[in-house]
């Protein structure tokens, strides 16, 4: 498989006062296309931080990051803006759609911004409204919605570019287990599919969807274990794998 992700010493710490807080440390790592990434570690262990550096959200303080053959560490604002809206998508815990538009509108809304074609945005919309299992709520506002129909609807702008890597920060950690399961289901999919995805959690059941999983500790990766693809019929032993792994790594 391709890899799309490569990290070289990355470093990231973060200057408060006279003190450095070192987050990340010396990180090396490779990200393939089509994988389902997992990143897990602990409260305060750097997911965040490593998910910012690798998708043009945050810079790091030495090494380097490359995203889809483009070294990152050091382009513009207005490049990674470009990134983001061309070739990566984000979801995140708090879903942060638009509360003045519609579902629909918080869809097309993204979808305009880097594709003037109209007709094309609608029409891939329309499909991604069905899919997403939200067209009978496509002309409602967010207020009007559940936690667990929001995520879906921001599944449905990130994905309304075909990004080639789908980040998710947590997007289950708002949710309750069955909306959140639907969630997760909608991510499984998308990946066998062929959609490359990589997301924090520090979730079990989140996590046993993962086809690789990468331990995160103290900033510093401390784990890389290797699980195949999801299949619902061993989920409980995948959890059970993941729940053992981890706590090998001091969970
Ligand atoms: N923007 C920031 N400014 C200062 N410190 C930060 C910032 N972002 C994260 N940190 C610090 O970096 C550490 C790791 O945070 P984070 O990457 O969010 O961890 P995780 O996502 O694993 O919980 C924490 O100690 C946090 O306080
Ligand atoms: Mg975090």
């Amino acid at each position: 498989m391709e890899r799309i992700i490569k990290v070289r010493g990355l470093c990231k710490s973060f200057i408060l006062g006279k003190t450095s807080n070192n987050v990340l440390k010396n990180i090396n790592l490779d990200i393939y296309e089509k994988d389902f990434t997992v990143i897990m570690g602990s409260s305060g262990s750097g997911k965040s931080t490593l998910l910012y550096s690798i998708g043009t959200m945050d810079y790091p303080s030495a090494g380097s990051v490359e995203l889809l053959g483009k070294e990152i560490n050091n382009i513009h604002e207005k490049e990674a803006t470009r990134i983001r809206s061309n070739d990566i998508s984000f979801i995140f815990q708090s879903i942060n759609l638009l509360y003045d538009l519609t579902v629909k509108e918080n869809i097309t809304y993204c979808g305009y911004l880097s594709n003037r074609n109209k007709k094309e945005v609608n029409k891939r919309t329309d499909e991604l409204l069905e899919r997403l299992d939200i067209k009978d709520i496509e002309n409602k506002y967010p207020s009007e919605i559940s936690g667990g129909q929001q995520q879906r609807v921001a599944i449905a702008r990130a994905l309304i570019n075909s990004p080639k890597v789908i980040f998710g920060d947590e997007p289950t950690g708002a949710l309750n287990s069955s909306t959140g399961a639907k969630v997760l289901d909608i991510l499984t999919e998308l990946n066998e599919e062929g959609q490359s995805i990589v997301m924090v959690t520090h979730d079990l059941k989140a996590a046993s969807r993962a086809s690789r999983l990468v331990y995160l500790k103290d900033g510093r990766i401390d784990g890389d274990l290797s699980l195949g693809r999801y299949n619902e019929k061993d989920s409980e032993s995948r959890e059970k794998k993941i729940f053992e792994f981890i706590k090998s790594r001091g969970w």
